[in-house]
């Protein structure tokens, strides 16, 4: 459903409970475009996971409101401390007076105490917790893509993987949910731009995701896949370790 007519910020159900907030980008250096997701979780707690630009917020929240009061927020989180997934965090925490920030151990030793007006929560690797019906795992997966303090949350409920930016889709206009695999448009962009740490993890990190057998790849920019979430995060791990053998 569209919220906003003049950005084109629109809020879809990509899951039980899980809603993608998406707005199109039209920035030179990206043919076609680019875009950006927040999603929200509507649980007894409802969370929200990559806040969006601080510039941003006006509409990211307005389309939220379309489905929750703001004020019910009692966590917002982020995969790794970069504008578009933190950026917003003040805000949020403004209209949201019960709201947590989170995110892993790492980032918030690093970045986010010192710049939430809050102090924060840092997951341990593998911590779970409880938003109501919905039972959550926070993966801490340092330099997978990017960035020494990233992580990211699975929802055991629904299977779902809120995987931030991994399998990254250019594109100003995608769709909520996709069945067809997203992994060549992925690559597309990752080749390029280069936006992958080169890190030795990767693969095992990448093979621990796959473990949790994920149903929907509710990725931040492009379209979730709903699907063999497993295959796809292996297929991904079998070519950046070719890539790092040809050197
Ligand atoms: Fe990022
Ligand atoms: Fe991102």
């Amino acid at each position: 459903m569209q919220t906003n007519a003049h950005t084109g910020t629109r809020i879809d159900e990509v899951a039980a409970g899980i809603y993608r907030i998406n707005t199109p980008l039209n920035i030179p250096g990206i043919p076609g475009g680019f875009n950006l997701s927040q999603y929200l979780v509507v649980d007894e707690q409802p969370l929200v996971f990559h806040t969006g630009w601080r510039r941003w917020f006006p509409f990211v929240s307005e389309a939220i409101a379309t489905v929750i009061p703001l004020d019910r927020i009692r966590h917002v989180g982020y995969s790794h401390f970069e504008g578009d997934e933190s950026g917003a965090m003040n805000d949020f925490l403004a209209v949201a007076p019960e709201a947590v920030p989170f995110a892993s151990q790492v980032s918030v030793m690093t970045s986010l105490n010192d710049y939430a007006d809050r102090p924060g929560r840092g997951l341990a690797d593998g911590e779970e917790f409880s938003t109501g019906k919905k039972q959550w795992q926070w993966l801490y997966t340092p330099h997978v893509p990017h960035g020494w303090d990233c992580g990211i949350l699975f929802d055991k409920t629904t299977g779902t993987l809120l995987c931030g930016d991994l399998f990254t889709q250019a594109g100003a206009e995608t769709p909520a949910v996709t069945e067809a695999e997203i992994l060549t448009a992925s690559e597309a962009m990752r080749k390029p731009m280069d936006y992958y740490a080169h890190s030795r993890n990767t693969r095992a990190i990448l093979e621990r995701l796959a473990e949790l057998k994920p149903k929907t790849l509710a990725c931040q920019h492009g379209s979730a896949y709903r699907g063999d979430g497993a295959a796809l995060l292996r297929e991904l791990a079998a070519i950046l370790e070719k890539e790092n053998q040809a050197g």
